[in-house]
């Protein structure tokens, strides 16, 4: 078995209705809302180069597309599928990362945000810098929100106000990445000047004591 995992280009429309059928099939066992979106929808995310596809040589095995919200403050990676005969084989860890690269080449301002109940997505967005936040610091975006329409648990979504639901939301700041690490990259420098110091200062004693 020979897994590829790549950005989806014309070749890969052939798998638009198999894709959206793998959705629908998920979306029916796990009973909570995989938005199933339209052939045309899928079509126009591999034309625009916002797709990851994972094929085993000609067989279909998962998929993942990104989307854009807010006038590109944000980004989603959504619609993450993995047919069942590839789970617990890493292949949603590998195309949940290619989503992540894609995206941040594509938006590299973008906050990269999702929503999800489940525990291998969650385990794979901390992996990749993902924070768990509450609502309010996703999107406004009425048209993503619309996306949840779909879902079995709408109704709770709308009896909190769309503050809260089933579904953790979790972001990527690439802005905030960028403080800590400048941070991170500040305290090293001090402890190596400390350490600097220290080695030249005890240099000096022990030469004397000698
Ligand atoms: C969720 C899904 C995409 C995971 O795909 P996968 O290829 O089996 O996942 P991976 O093998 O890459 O596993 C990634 C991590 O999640 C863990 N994991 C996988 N399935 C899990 C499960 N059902 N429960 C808890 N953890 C799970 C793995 O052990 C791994 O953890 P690790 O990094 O600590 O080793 C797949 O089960 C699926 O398509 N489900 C239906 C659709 C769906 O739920 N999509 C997500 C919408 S938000």
């Amino acid at each position: 078995m020979k897994i590829d995992v790549m950005v989806a280009s014309k070749e890969h429309l052939r798998y638009v209705t198999q894709i959206n059928d793998a959705i629908d099939e998920a979306a029916k066992s796990r009973g909570t809302g995989i938005a199933r979106r339209t052939d045309e929808y899928i079509a126009d995310k591999i034309n625009s180069g916002k797709a990851i596809i994972a094929v085993n040589r000609e067989e279909f095995v998962g998929f993942c597309y990104i989307e854009s919200w807010g006038h590109d403050e944000f980004v989603a990676n959504s619609g993450l599928i993995v047919r069942p005969q590839y789970r617990n084989m890493g292949v949603a860890k590998r195309i949940k990362k290619a989503a992540f690269e894609l995206s941040r080449k594509r938006f590299p301002n973008a906050k990269i945000f999702g929503l999800t109940t489940g525990e291998a997505v969650m385990r794979i967005n901390t992996e990749l810098g993902y924070e768990p936040v509450t609502f309010a610091k996703l999107t406004d975006d009425e048209e993503f929100w619309a996306g949840c329409r779909s879902c079995v648990n709408y109704d709770v979504l709308q009896r909190t106000n769309m503050t809260k639901c089933l579904c953790t939301g979790m972001i990527y700041d690439p802005a905030k990445v960028a403080k800590r690490r400048a941070e991170e990259e500040a305290r090293k420098a001090e402890e190596a000047k400390t350490r600097e110091h220290n080695g030249s200062w005890l240099g000096r004693i022990f030469k004397r004591s000698k």
